[in-house]
C-alpha cells in the first residue's frame, strides 16, 4: 500500500509573521492526523525559520527548486547540499511555473532530479500539459515525454521512491480542476508507463494530483486508484482548507 502525501507548495508567498500564523494552525490542526505524510515547501527564503517550526512536529520541509549545480558561482541558486542542511526531505523538480517562465529544458530538469536523488533527499517531479497542447489532443504525448526524459536518462531505478506530480497547467491557480477521471486516466498512464521499466517501482510509484485542488474536491481526486494525493497551492495557505485536504488523503 503507498502512504499519500500531500504537499503544500507556498509558491512566492508569505511573510514572516503569516508563516508563523500558518504553522502554528497547521501544527494544531494535523497532529494527530495519520496515514497521510504532509510536507510545506516555503520559499527558499523561510526554509531555515520554517523548519525550526516544525521541530516535534510530523510535517516535512520540502524545497519549490534546487540548483543543479554542486557548489560555486551561480548567483541567487541554492543547492542540494545546504537543502540537505536545513533538513528538506523533499524537493520540487521542473514546476510548470520554472519550465515556462524561467525556461526550465527537460535536460535542466534531468540534472535537478539527479542531484536531489545524489543527495538522498526525495524529488517531486512534476509533470503536466498546457490547455493548447491537451486541445490539439496532444496530453499523453507530453506527459510521456516529460516523465520518459527522467526514465531514458536515468533509468528506472531513479523513481525507486519518488515522487510525481501530475499539474495540468490549465488547472493550476485557475480553479478548473481536472476532472477524477481525466486525472485518473493521467495517473494510471504514468504508472503504466514506469511499470514498462519496473513493475515493482511503478506499484510504490507516489503520483500527486495538483492543479486547484481545495478543500471540497480533494475526497473525489484522492478516491481514484492510481492519485496518491496532492501537490496544493493557493488553498495549502490556508490553515483549515490544508488540513482538511491532509485528512482528505487518509
Ligand atoms: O504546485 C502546486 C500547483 O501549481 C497547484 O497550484 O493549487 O494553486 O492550483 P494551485
Amino acid at each position: 500500500m503507498r502512504q499519500p502525501l500531500v504537499a503544500g507548495n507556498w509558491k512566492m508567498n508569505g511573510s514572516q509573521s503569516s508563516i508563523a500564523e500558518l504553522m502554528d494552525g497547521l501544527k494544531a490542526g494535523l497532529s494527530g492526523v495519520s496515514g497521510v505524510d504532509v510536507a510545506v515547501c516555503p520559499s527558499a527564503v523561510y526554509l531555515d525559520r520554517v523548519g525550526s517550526m516544525l521541530n516535534g512536529s510530523s510535517i516535512n520541509l520540502g524545497a519549490q527548486t534546487v540548483s543543479e549545480y554542486e557548489s560555486g558561482a551561480y548567483t541567487g541558486e541554492n543547492s542540494v547540499a545546504m537543502l540537505k542542511e536545513l533538513d528538506c526531505r523533499y524537493v520540487i523538480v521542473g514546476h510548470s511555473e520554472r519550465r515556462s517562465l524561467f525556461g526550465e529544458t527537460d535536460a535542466q530538469v534531468v540534472a535537478k532530479y539527479q542531484a536531489v536523488r545524489d543527495a538522498g533527499l526525495t524529488p517531486i517531479l512534476c509533470v503536466g500539459e498546457t490547455l493548447e497542447e491537451r486541445e490539439q489532443g496532444r496530453a499523453q504525448e507530453v506527459i510521456a515525454s516529460q516523465v520518459g526524459a527522467v526514465l531514458d536518462a536515468l533509468g528506472a531505478d531513479a523513481l525507486n521512491e519518488a515522487v510525481v506530480a501530475y499539474e495540468p497547467v490549465w488547472a493550476i491557480g485557475t480553479g478548473k480542476t481536472a476532472t477524477p477521471d481525466q486525472a485518473q486516466e493521467v495517473h494510471a498512464q504514468i504508472r503504466a508507463q514506469v511499470a514498462q521499466s519496473d513493475a515493482v517501482i511503478a506499484e510504490q510509484l507516489l503520483i500527486l494530483y495538483g492543479g486547484s485542488v481545495n478543500a471540497g474536491n480533494a475526497e473525489t481526486l484522492f478516491s481514484m486508484a492510481d492519485i496518491d494525493g496532492g501537490l496544493v497551492g493557493g488553498a495549502s495557505l490556508k490553515v483549515e482548507d490544508f488540513v482538511t485536504i491532509c485528512r482528505a488523503a487518509t
